[in-house]
């Protein structure tokens, strides 16, 4: 049985290739218990494709070994849905390591080691094991045998060279230049006639595809850190609209209400608690619960609901900022909360809605083990429950709005999950979901109109070091150039920094996340990158979340506060991918569906590593702007006044070099007095 393409045998094949995986076959690995394990994925293919997934599968497999391996593999299919290649995957825990304890030939392949390592650490990846970092279904890779290929090829990657990444799967090495990306990957984007959540799932099972999220298929995920200061942000100004908190004021004596202490949504109790407030967060699954009250982002656990009102009630009495977990289902909760008459103030839902019917959500009246166990045996009655849920939840909801609760929606396709399980209330024009839904997103609301219209964005940068010293002196750097006075987001943004070494945030390498605007990022990313060239620092790694002003396009998040009609085009993130390529970025990054699921949105990232150098501070120059002004100029031309405010600002201060397209604004009596004349 040997396998040949025509006239070529796989010894030709072999000899061909330099860099492939070893050949030997490890052992077959223990999985440590305490370690989460993804559910088993939804398997819809036809023999003809199952035997596709095999054949693909092996591909990366010399084909003495194939006898051995394929019924490993074909196993692996239908006990977890997909080929993950368990035996391949490293022993024991995989850390972000100091980046000289990795071998290469440029630095930015010992960089991209370290970041993918920190993608896969059992403390911050949501299922090690299924190579998954966080949102139920993020994967850095989609398999083992991928992830050892693509460290092979970092080892071997030069400057003049650039690495191919296609939904995880490494396509080789290409001469280029020492000013192009090293790395360019992107995920899971689908050609339009099949761009929905069911071929998806088919061209994951088919090893063809990879969903990436944003950042965890990116390399670029720093623990929930990375999220903690987009939600205090959040909460904090959700606060100032909502609850007539001062400018300079916080959450000191108010409750935020949420769901999930999982990869990002562990993020909440903690952000309500450093923003000053009482964040009440339930959890179904009791090992996140523990895994925050391990880390300290929780104070406390309770399984009782009367317990947990009374800690939280007397915690905003005496003005107590606290973060309480409650072990159960929301929807249990928001029903004490409805039956008792509790007023909460803030109210959203981070559970995982853009993976809804493959476990990111767990219906009411299932335990967390009883929600795993249905999934795997009775899909179409998990379905059935999930929705039943969902339209309990919204009823919920609507109830406590109309006693006065501010909810939104925290992009993880809530509404539109409620939308698609058939509750039309849902629907903002009563038709369908093209206006959004009743309930704001809080991009809509908040980080649209006071974040990223102006440009402030999840800026990040990793100590490639892994020296905390480097950190804090980082930290510094930063700190001295935000002016607390400008804004009150620069306020924020000062506070946050000033706070964060005392707050504990790294898990994992020594990150940091700052939310900072065109201006900001520049300045500190140069002074970083001389830092690194006046040896008072190891070199960083600069990057961002997709979710920022120009790297994502989804008209239910990043764009929802877009209203000229583009909100259902994906140029802007397109534009800033292919713009931070051209400018020299080291790694860049486009997916498909990162945060709201295939189909919903497309996003891109970046990469930078600060190597001291005058070719970095140039590349710096240009890209840095461009990442961050791309997106303001585009919110600009859809008429969003801050943006507009901010893109007037920067034609004036960069007459010299850049210039923004900016609109001129019709009469809105003039426009509808001749529409209605036309349109009847
Ligand atoms: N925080 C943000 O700014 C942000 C940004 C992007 C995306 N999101 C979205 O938020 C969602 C959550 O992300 P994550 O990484 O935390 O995912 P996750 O799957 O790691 O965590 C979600 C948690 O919700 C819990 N859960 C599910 N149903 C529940 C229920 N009915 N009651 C109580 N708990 C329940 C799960 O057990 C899980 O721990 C995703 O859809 C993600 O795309 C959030």
């Amino acid at each position: 049985m040997k396998g040949r393409i025509d006239m070529i045998d796989n010894k030709e094949i072999e000899k061909s290739m330099e860099i492939k995986l070893d050949k030997y076959l490890p052992e077959y690995p223990e999985f440590e218990r305490h370690v989460r394990r993804a559910p088993k994925r939804d398997l819809t293919l036809t023999r003809r494709e199952i035997e596709l997934a095999l054949k693909n599968a092996l591909r990366y497999i010399p084909e003495e070994f194939h006898e051995e391996i394929a019924p490993e593999f074909l196993d692996e299919l239908f006990t977890r849905g997909r080929i993950y290649g368990y035996r391949f995957r490293p022993k024991g825990n995989i850390k972000g390591k100091p980046i000289d304890e990795y071998k290469g030939k440029c630095i930015e392949g010992k960089a991209f080691q370290v970041m993918i390592d920190n993608n896969l650490d059992f403390d911050i990846a949501l299922y090690p094991y299924e190579l998954v970092t966080y949102g139920e279904t993020g994967q850095v890779f989609q398999n083992w045998m991928q992830y050892n290929l693509t460290m092979k090829y970092l080892e071997e990657l030069t400057d003049e060279q650039t690495l191919v990444l296609e939904s995880g799967h490494p396509l080789g090495l290409f001469r280029s230049s020492k000013n192009s990306p090293r790395v360019v990957i992107t995920n899971a984007l689908m050609v339009g006639m099949y761009d929905t959540q069911e071929y998806w799932a088919k061209a994951q099972a088919m090893g063809v595809a990879n969903y990436g999220q944003m950042t965890a298929g990116g390399w670029m995920y720093i623990g929930p850190q990375g999220i903690v200061h987009g939600t205090f942000n959040t909460v904090l100004n959700a606060a100032r609209m909502k609850l007539g908190v001062a400018e300079d004021g916080d959450l000191t004596g108010h409750m935020f209400v949420s769901s999930g202490l999982g990869g990002m949504s562990g993020a909440q109790g903690n952000a309500a608690k450093i923003a000053g407030g009482v964040g009440v967060i339930a959890e179904v699954d009791e090992s996140r619960i523990n895994a925050r009250l391990e880390q300290g982002w929780v104070d406390r656990s309770f399984e009782d609901l009367g317990e947990l009102f009374g800690a939280a009630e007397k915690a905003v009495k005496e003005k107590k900022a606290t973060a309480l977990a409650y072990h159960g289902n929301i929807i249990d909760l928001l029903e004490y909360a409805v039956d008792k008459d509790i007023h909460i103030e803030l109210l959203s839902d981070q559970t995982s809605c853009h993976a809804v019917y493959d476990g990111g959500y767990c219906p009411q009246d299932l335990t967390f083990e009883e929600r795993t166990k249905m999934l795997f045996e009775d899909k179409k009655g998990f379905k059935k429950l999930v929705d039943k849920s969902l339209i309990h939840h919204f009823n919920l909801i609507r109830e406590l709005v109309d006693r006065g609760t501010y909810f939104f929606d925290y992009g993880n396709s809530f509404l539109k999950a409620i939308y698609d399980a058939g509750e039309m209330d849902i629907s903002k024009n009563g038709v369908d979901d093209t206006e959004g839904f009743i309930f704001p997103s809080y991009v809509e609301d908040i980080m649209g109109p006071m974040l990223f219209d102006y440009g402030y964005g999840p800026f990040r940068w990793v100590c490639l070091s892994g020296k905390h010293e480097d950190l804090i002196k980082t930290d510094k750097i930063a700190m001295d150039c935000i002016d607390p006075d400008r804004r009150g987001q620069d306020r924020d943004n000062y506070n946050w920094i000033r706070d964060a070494e005392e707050n504990a945030l790294v898990v994992g390498t020594q990150a940091r996340i700052l939310y900072q605007d065109a201006e900001g990022r520049t300045e500190i990313a140069l002074k970083f990158n001389k830092a690194v060239r006046d040896g008072e620092i190891g070199p960083v790694m600069l990057g961002r979340d997709h979710h920022d002003v120009s790297g994502t396009d989804s008209p239910f998040r990043e764009t929802a506060n877009i209203k000229d009609g583009s909100n259902m085009m994906a140029d802007m993130a397109t534009q800033c991918f292919a713009g931070n390529a051209a400018r020299g970025m080291s790694l860049i990054a486009l997916h498909n569906g990162g945060g709201v699921g295939i189909g919903k949105s497309i996003n891109g990232g970046f990469g930078m590593v600060l190597d001291g150098s005058e070719r970095v501070d140039e590349i710096l120059n240009t890209a840095m702007p461009w990442d961050v002004m791309g997106g303001v100029a585009r919110r600009s031309w859809a008429r969003n006044e801050n943006s507009v405010e901010t893109s007037i600002k920067y034609n004036e201060n960069n007459k010299d070099t850049d210039h923004i397209t900016i609109p001129f604004v019709a009469s809105d009596e003039l426009v509808r007095g001749l529409v209605k004349e036309k349109v009847k």
